[in-house]
């Protein structure tokens, strides 16, 4: 039997429909950045799963019942006993998303000249490590780099390269170990119980705080239930848990696995750790029983960590993305293997290989994308990832010419995933038009939101 959703569609909201001469006139008002494109020009959304998962009515119902007290508000503790059924971690705080979340905790934990270890630090994660002055290192397993292997957990850290810079003259200065499940930076690909245990064991030997940023900690448990030897027969619930329990705390966006449109939070073991992230949070984000987070907020996380735990749900959204991939790969266009559940990862690169990395082949297929079918996806190749020397005009490439097709949960029907699997089959059928593009402007800092660009 296929699996199916757990749920009906009660309430439903409209999607533009635009034509071709819509499209290019608005791309080319966005100075070809879709992230300048007004969602009212965008037929489907799959620039991020985060925050743009459908709520249930039991999450409005628990919204509509919120206390908007200050202190120690019933939304609070509901939040808490979710938060504590799932993590065990004595000190845990509501912040208003991840990467506030990174900051109050990363500034309580990392001096200047520290190094911060991940399997792949995500984006604003790698941005707060730098804020503070230390430095972002990524030690992915030497598995993802063959994006067409099926090997099953390649979001693993290389416990191999962790254990040497651990040991290694820079040991000193690691500050902290982040493993990122699953690993978004990494063609979202999730990370075993096995690697968690292991990274425990040398965090423990070497003496250094061992963090996760589990933003999709329900999904990368699912993967694990299905994949990892020895884990088929606990629940989600069960795996997640043991999870949590490995490491020394977390930060999580709410915005994935919360299915809620706004919240995150921090979970530490050490008192005093907890006392600085509690000073940084309440002169910052807000104080400690709701950081930031409006209380119907709080329901929803609430509720929303118990419904994203449900088997039903979490087999049904493994189901889509599966199917979707088969879609993808059938029309021609290969993806990051083996698909994982919130995104996958197409190879522009390989599609469009008259496209060098300074015509930036991910951009020219999300901008293809957009224009032929008015889907909006994000690059992840040399326009994003890249370095860029200006004033030489030199560009060193990313490693791999990428575009994320996000799923946001709950949000869009099969029937959707199969009309951008069909414009994708457009596109591969003469990806010789594909246009490529220069950069025209790109400010120093967050380059790819503001970035202007033309075609050539
Ligand atoms: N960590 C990971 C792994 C993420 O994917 C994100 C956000 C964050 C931290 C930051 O959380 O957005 O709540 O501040 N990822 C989104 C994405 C934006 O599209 O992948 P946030």
């Amino acid at each position: 039997m296929k699996p199916f959703p757990p749920y009906r569609i009660q309430v439903v909201k409209e999607i533009p429909i635009t034509t071709r001469q819509q499209r290019e006139e608005a791309l080319a008002r966005a100075a070809y950045n879709p992230f300048n494109l007004p969602a009212s020009m965008v037929t489907i959304d799959l620039l991020t799963d985060s925050g743009t998962g459908a709520v249930s009515a039991a999450q409005e119902a628990a919204a509509a019942q919120a206390d908007r007290s200050y202190a120690g508000s019933d939304s609070y503790y509901r939040f808490r006993e979710a938060v504590d059924d799932l993590t065990s971690y004595p000190y845990s705080f509501p912040v208003h998303q991840g990467r506030a979340a990174e900051r109050v905790l990363f500034s309580s934990v990392l001096k200047p000249g520290q190094i911060s270890l991940s399997n792949t630090h995500f984006d604003t994660t790698r941005a707060n490590v730098e804020l503070l002055g230390a430095e972002a290192r990524d030690l992915p397993c030497a598995e993802f780099g063959d994006l067409d292997s099926r090997e099953p957990f390649k979001g693993d850290i290389d416990l191999d390269a962790l254990e040497r810079t651990l040991r290694g003259p820079d040991g000193e200065r690691v500050g902290q170990v982040l493993v990122t499940i699953t690993n978004n930076g990494g063609g979202g690909q999730p990370v075993s119980m096995a690697n968690l245990r292991a990274v425990r064991s040398l965090c423990d030997r070497y003496g250094v705080p061992f963090f996760l940023d589990a933003a999709r900690f329900a999904e990368n448990s699912w993967l694990v239930v299905q994949r990892e030897p020895g884990y088929g027969h606990l629940t989600p619930r069960e795996v997640a848990r043991q999870a949590f329990a490995l490491a020394d705390g977390c930060v999580a966006s709410l915005k994935k696995d919360g299915i809620a449109p706004m919240g995150a939070l921090i979970g530490v073991r050490d008192p005093e750790l907890a006392k600085r992230c509690e000073v940084n949070l309440i002169a910052t984000e807000g104080f400690r029983t709701y950081g930031g987070m409006a209380a119907h907020d709080l329901e929803r996380v609430a509720q929303g960590l118990d419904e994203v735990l449900d088997p039903n749900y979490l087999r049904s959204r493994e189901a889509d993305a599966a199917h979707f991939a088969e879609l993808v790969t059938q029309a021609g266009v290969d993806i990051v293997q083996p698909a994982g559940m919130h995104a996958l990862y197409l190879n522009a690169g390989r599609l469009l290989p008259h496209i060098p990395p300074h015509g930036f082949p991910g951009h020219a297929l999300a901008s293809e994308l957009y224009l032929a079918g008015g889907v909006r996806a994000a690059e992840l190749g040399s326009l994003y990832l890249g370095e860029f020397d200006s004033d030489h005009n030199l560009l060193t490439p990313a490693p791999f010419e990428l575009v994320r097709l996000a799923i946001p949960r709950r949000t869009y029907t099969q029937a959707h995933l199969e009309y951008v699997a069909d414009v994708l089959a457009d596109i591969a059928k003469d990806p010789s038009r594909v246009a490529s593009y220069r950069i025209v402007d790109a400010p120093p800092l967050l380059r790819h939101f503001n970035l202007k660009l033309k075609q050539i």
